[in-house]
């Protein structure tokens, strides 16, 4: 739901740490620090947007909990930002739990897409679903994002793998978001994967001149994403579907340099993506690159995990000063829809300091969706908020086990009351 509500007071008040975003960059440019907090912090915020942030007292001065619409009393506990999955696949159908076993036995992911399962399975089983089941898919989905703390969320379409499925998916991604608490931000991913009893060339032909306007017509996608891959969208093709997207008025995103190091991170400089995505092969030459551009690098350890692959140097990124977002990329092979479960992962699989992690899933996850009105709690910004039943924001990536998120409000309300089952 995009709509602000109208005349709506709310403070959250008296938590032990509030979270108001990376403090900014230093000055040698260097990267921001990770986090600006508050001890005994609050805020307010007026029709959805925060009006105040500061010490309680202070804020409770100018704005009496007693008056609001919403108030919360949140004693010993911790405030964050609404957190933001920046990349997700989050709309599909069937069940692809025995890939799972296969990958332990030793079958690699390009197996099995190369055997026709993985993302091709997938579209088979979302060929012959209805929308309701599709919409209702997505819908469950975005409950269990909401109820881990995510407020936005980027999920893109990519099984339709025709004109015609993808605008179903579009069209079920823009429904559901219209009447759910979460921010959906549509993105077209036409190139996900090469279908079945296709030419390569062939498809990316469809996209660029079948699918693309129809999306364009359709008017739901924001960004146009391509699976840059040995064996799926090689350089080139990856440059015509984005730049055509572009011309669409389509932004690109890129799965860059994951499984090999192809040129994904350097094209993503090249045609001003707002995101490059993955990255786990990116040379120090690539990680520069991206790191002196307006390219968001974001970091997807859930996948690395659910692969038992190594991660993203995310170290060589922050050294050059690069800002590093963090998405759970829930998709059927990587079955991760929790941001704190990603924060967990980023600092022990990645060695991001904890404040970096939230970061990672707050502000610069916001970035990766050129999202400049979220992800901080500051004056102007959206009062989408998590409130952790917790002392401070290390125990989110702390805390594994269970989900430590007690509240969430979006846009100044209270969406998500009292589900933490941290206790
Ligand atoms: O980002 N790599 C391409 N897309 C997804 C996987 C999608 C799938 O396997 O269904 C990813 O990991
Ligand atoms: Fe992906």
């Amino acid at each position: 739901m995009s709509d602000s509500p109208v005349g709506h007071t709310t403070v959250v008040h008296g938590a032990r740490e509030l979270v108001v975003g990376p403090a900014g960059r230093g000055p040698d440019s260097g990267p921001t620090a990770d986090l600006e907090t508050i001890e005994d912090g609050a805020f307010a915020a007026e029709d959805g947007v925060i009006v105040a942030v500061g010490p309680t007292d202070d804020v409770i001065r100018d704005y009496p909990p007693e008056n609001a619409d919403t108030a919360i009393e949140a004693t010993g506990k911790t405030i964050l930002p609404g957190f933001v999955d920046p990349h997700t696949h989050a709309l599909f159908a069937g069940d692809r739990s025995d890939e799972f076993g296969a990958k332990l036995r030793g079958k690699t992911y390009q197996d099995i897409l190369a055997d026709g399962g993985g993302i091709l399975r997938t579209v088979r089983a979302v060929r012959q679903v209805d929308d309701e089941t599709l919409r209702a898919n997505l819908r469950e989905h975005l409950d269990v994002m909401l109820a881990h703390g995510t407020t936005t969320v980027e999920v893109k379409s990519g099984y339709g793998l025709d004109v015609e499925t993808e605008l179903r998916l579009l069209d079920a991604i823009a429904t559901v978001g219209d009447d759910h608490p979460v921010d959906v931000v549509p993105t077209f991913m036409g190139a996900h994967a090469v279908p079945e009893n296709q030419e390569t060339d062939e498809y990316v032909d469809e996209v660029v001149e079948a699918q693309l306007p129809a999306v364009a017509e359709q008017g739901i996608a924001e960004f146009c994403d391509v699976f840059c891959e040995a064996g799926v969208f090689d350089v080139e093709q990856s440059r015509r579907i984005l730049e055509t997207g572009l011309e669409f008025g389509l932004a690109p995103k890129l799965h860059a340099d994951e499984f090999e190091r192809l040129g994904g991170s350097q094209l993503a400089v090249e045609v001003g993506a707002t995101s490059a995505d993955h990255l786990l092969q990116a040379s120090d030459e690539d990680v520069l690159a991206i790191a002196t551009s307006d390219v968001t690098p974001v970091m997807l350890p859930g996948t690395a995990f659910g692969l038992g692959a190594e991660y993203a140097d995310a170290a060589a990124f922050r050294q050059v000063g690069a800002d590093v977002a963090l998405a759970t990329d829930f998709n059927p092979n990587c079955f991760a829809r929790s941001q704190g479960f990603t924060a967990t992962l980023a600092c022990v699989g990645m060695g991001l300091p904890p404040a970096a992690a939230v970061a990672g899933i707050t502000r610069h996850a916001a970035a990766a969706l050129a999202r400049d009105d979220r992800g901080v709690l500051r004056d102007g910004a959206k009062a989408d908020a998590v409130v952790l039943d917790a002392p401070s924001h290390v125990h989110l990536p702390y805390r594994f086990d269970t989900n430590p998120v007690e509240r969430v409000l979006k846009d100044g309300r209270l969406v998500v009351d009292g589900v933490a089952d941290s206790d």
